[in-house]
């Protein structure tokens, strides 16, 4: 076996009945008279992602939203075919700490409560970012100086993974932190006024690393980021960081690649430096996850659902092709919850379930990679 795990095989096949997925009816003494038998027939699990991805002991994830929850195709698809589930939004610092002194913690715990419910482990996303941050942070009563930003950040590390401890297995700590040509993304916890590391490359990132290992040390922690994909200036410095945090044991597990990408990432030089990204990270004892995988398109013909069902398929073959790749998420399932269509206008049909849960040829061609 390339990877350690647990075996859930046959709690997938129970959770695929509680899809209703297969009915098999079964007739005893003739079907003329009135006793039928419904005797439900398990989906080998070679026939759903997770059941597939299981057999290579890697996860396949979905990023996930708790208000649709309630809605029965979401739920049940997402239970019967992911074994990994992110909060799309739910555990960004605006959402989970919404004020200086709120937390709300009631969307992503009924998220953790889905995933343990159903077997699946969770990643937190995220600790550190200069996106969807609160007013009382982006706009303070009082201007921050590094000492009281500093005692903010650590405050919230250690709250949102000290309630996580133990049921969210791996954290996006820090997300986005770099520009393309590799150096540190101006944020306000780098440099304005940041806190207390400004100037001084990746301190900041190591910071985050050392407080959220602190919260619980058994988490697997995670620097995440696009653009890093391949080897380029993002990766060679995300490398460079990550060789001089397994040098000095600040404590990280792994890099996340996002792959927000279409269907032109799907090219042999592209594949060969990803597998050459993956390995490199791998031969420091790192995992890799892909994060945030979607393949956006500009309609869906037949033609662009057979372009978008190549790439999916070639980037699991890449993963699976390498020991370091110990996740592969897409972000969301179904097109009718994705960012794609809001974020860029005029694409869509991102992801491997169509508007009504139906499976694309993107479903199909990843679950032929993993067999
Ligand atoms: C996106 C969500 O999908 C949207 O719903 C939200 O409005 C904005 O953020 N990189 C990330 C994710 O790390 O958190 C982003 O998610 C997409 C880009």
């Amino acid at each position: 076996m390339r990877r350690a795990g647990t075996n859930h095989l046959s709690v997938r096949g129970a959770q695929a009945l509680a899809a209703g997925a297969f009915v098999a009816i079964v007739c005893l003494g003739g079907c003329g008279g009135g006793g039928t038998t419904i005797t439900p027939t398990p989906i080998p699990v070679s026939q759903t992602l997770r059941g597939a991805a299981q057999q290579h002991n890697l996860l396949m994830g979905a990023a996930a939203n708790s208000g649709t929850l309630g809605e029965a195709l979401y739920a049940s698809t997402l239970a019967a075919e992911y074994s990994l589930l992110e909060p799309e939004n739910e555990m960004k610092f605006g959402l989970i700490h919404p004020g200086a002194a709120t937390y709300d913690y009631a969307g992503p715990n009924a998220l953790v409560a889905f995933a343990q419910a159903h077997t699946m482990k969770v990643r937190g996303h995220n600790l550190v970012w200069d996106s969807q941050l609160p007013a009382w942070v982006t706009a303070p009563a009082a201007p921050w100086t590094p000492a009281t930003l500093s005692q903010a950040l650590s405050d919230h590390i250690a709250s949102v993974v000290g309630h996580y401890k133990g049921q969210v297995y791996a954290w996006d700590v820090v997300n986005e932190p770099f520009n393309g040509d590799g150096s540190i993304r101006s944020m306000i916890w780098q440099d304005t006024p940041g806190i207390g590391f400004a100037g001084q490359g990746t301190k900041t990132i190591e910071q985050a690393l050392t407080w959220a290992h602190a919260a619980d040390p058994a988490a697997k922690l995670f620097v995440n980021d696009y653009g890093a994909e391949t080897l380029n200036a993002k990766s060679d410095a995300m490398y460079a960081m990550a060789q001089d945090f397994v040098t000095r044991k600040v404590p990280l597990a792994g890099v996340g690649l996002e792959f927000h990408i279409d269907p032109s990432f799907d090219t042999p030089g592209n594949l060969t430096s990803l597998g050459q990204n993956i390995q490199r990270f791998g031969a420091l004892g790192l995992e890799v996850h892909i994060t945030e995988l979607d393949v956006q398109l500009s309609d869906n013909s037949a033609a662009s659902l057979a372009a978008q069902a190549k790439t999916y398929q070639d980037l699991m073959t890449v993963c699976r092709a390498q020991t370091a790749c110990t996740a592969f998420q897409t972000w969301g399932f179904t097109d009718k919850y994705s960012w794609i269509p809001s974020f860029f206008p005029g694409k869509g049909w991102a992801l491997p379930f169509d508007l009504i849960y139906g499976k694309k040829p993107a479903y199909t061609s990843l679950l032929q990679a993993l067999q």
